[in-house]
């Protein structure tokens, strides 16, 4: 950041950069993005190690400072410390979001504490935070509370920020603290975007807090010089990330357009690879009927077929065992004719045996006298008759 004018010519500033935050107006709040320059230059002046934050919600700020430590390569560990309990209900949805956003971009040394400011106060020793944001709650009691609690903590040279400072509405009594301290420290208070309390913990002369004590303990003319600086590119910011808000809102109905378009085309194109699938669907099933047809006739025919040969099975078995005894009475038919051959061969042998016999008894009666005495009888006989 350069003096514009000579008369601040010796006004020692901070480390001026130009900051387009990451995560701007989250859930649509902006109660904290008039700051977001000043954090981020606060920052690259103060080059702190340990920065805790009481009070996330969405995240603005916490995020603002996250990236200011990254974009400025700083050691350091920050921590959230919120509930992320909206009176008795969880915040469970906006705890997620804002859980999972810190993954994405700044796990490696970014934590977040949900738990009460209270609780969380032991895990930090006194004297060890070199930047405390307190944004929790606003009433005068609370808020003292909180700033009593966590003031040992912060490190001797450290920077305390105090939000809404200037909000002056309802319960809203940060002003009160604020006025009470500005007594005893130095500071700066910047009066847009509700409001912002700059102190720093006396002690710890020198170092990176030098030009931030240089501007906290500036004139009032001076300091009212950063505080326009500061209120200036709050406006600058806002506009610019108005305007680009504007321009990707409309690049966005733009895109919605394109992708409604493209969602509807692809939806044509599955409509009618779906109607041809369900055309082809429906030919296989017809083919399946057939197939279920056919197959149902083979099975009938097939099953016809076995029971015409069961049939004729039964037929042959019968005609089988006919047969069988046919021929066992075949059999006792030819073991009689056997019987009868033999006794025939049996009585022909007898009767030639006979024959036999009767020859050789012809043969001696031939021989016998009396038949030769008798035979002109004999003769005489046959040619009578
Ligand atoms: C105003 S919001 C913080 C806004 C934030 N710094 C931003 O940049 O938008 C206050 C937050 O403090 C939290 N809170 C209030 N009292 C608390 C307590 N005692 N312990 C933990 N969280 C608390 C609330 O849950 C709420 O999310």
């Amino acid at each position: 950041m350069t003096t514009p004018t000579s008369d601040h010519a010796q006004l020692p500033l901070l480390a001026a950069r130009t900051f387009n935050p990451r995560r701007y107006r989250p859930g649509n709040l902006d109660d904290w993005t008039g700051h977001l320059p000043f954090v981020n230059d606060l920052i690259a002046s103060l080059r702190p190690s340990l920065v805790v934050e009481l009070g996330t919600r969405y995240g603005e700020s916490y995020f603002a400072m996250c990236q200011a430590v990254e974009e400025n390569g700083l050691s350091c560990k920050c921590y959230a410390v919120d509930s992320w309990r909206d009176d008795l209900h969880a915040d469970d949805a906006v705890f997620t979001e804002v859980d999972a956003y810190n993954q994405r971009h700044y796990r490696s040394f970014s934590t977040l504490l949900r738990t009460t400011f209270d609780e969380a106060k032991e895990n930090f020793g006194d004297g060890t935070v070199d930047l405390l944001h307190i944004d929790g709650p606003h009433t005068y009691d609370a808020v003292r509370h909180d700033f009593e609690n966590w003031f040992p903590k912060v490190r001797p040279g450290g920077v305390v920020l105090l939000h809404d400072t200037a909000a002056r509405h309802a319960d809203f009594q940060v002003w009160r603290l604020w006025e009470e301290l500005a007594l005893e420290y130095p500071h700066l208070e910047f009066h847009h975007s509700r409001g912002l309390g700059v102190l720093q913990k006396p002690g710890g002369a020198g170092g990176s807090g030098r030009s931030v004590h240089a501007v906290l303990s500036a004139s009032p003319s001076d300091q009212d010089f950063v505080r326009h600086y500061y209120a200036m590119q709050a406006h600058l910011l806002e506009r610019r990330l108005g305007e680009s808000l504007a321009g990707s809102e409309r690049d966005a109905a733009v895109a919605e357009r394109d992708r409604a378009l493209a969602e509807r085309d692809a939806a044509l194109i599955r409509q009618e690879r779906l109607s041809a699938e369900v055309r082809n669907l429906q030919a296989e099933r017809v083919a399946v009927v057939a197939d279920s047809r056919r197959t149902h006739g083979t099975h009938d025919s097939l099953a016809n077929e076995i029971a015409s040969l069961k049939t004729n099975l039964a037929t042959s078995q019968t005609r089988v065992e006919r047969l069988e005894a046919e021929t066992a009475a075949l059999l006792e038919q030819r073991l009689d004719l056997e019987d009868e051959l033999k006794r025939r061969a049996d009585e022909e042998q007898r009767l030639a045996q006979e024959n036999i016999r009767l020859a050789n008894d012809l043969n001696v009666v031939y021989q016998s006298r009396s038949w030769w005495l008798t035979a002109p009888l004999r003769r005489l006989f046959r040619t009578i008759r």
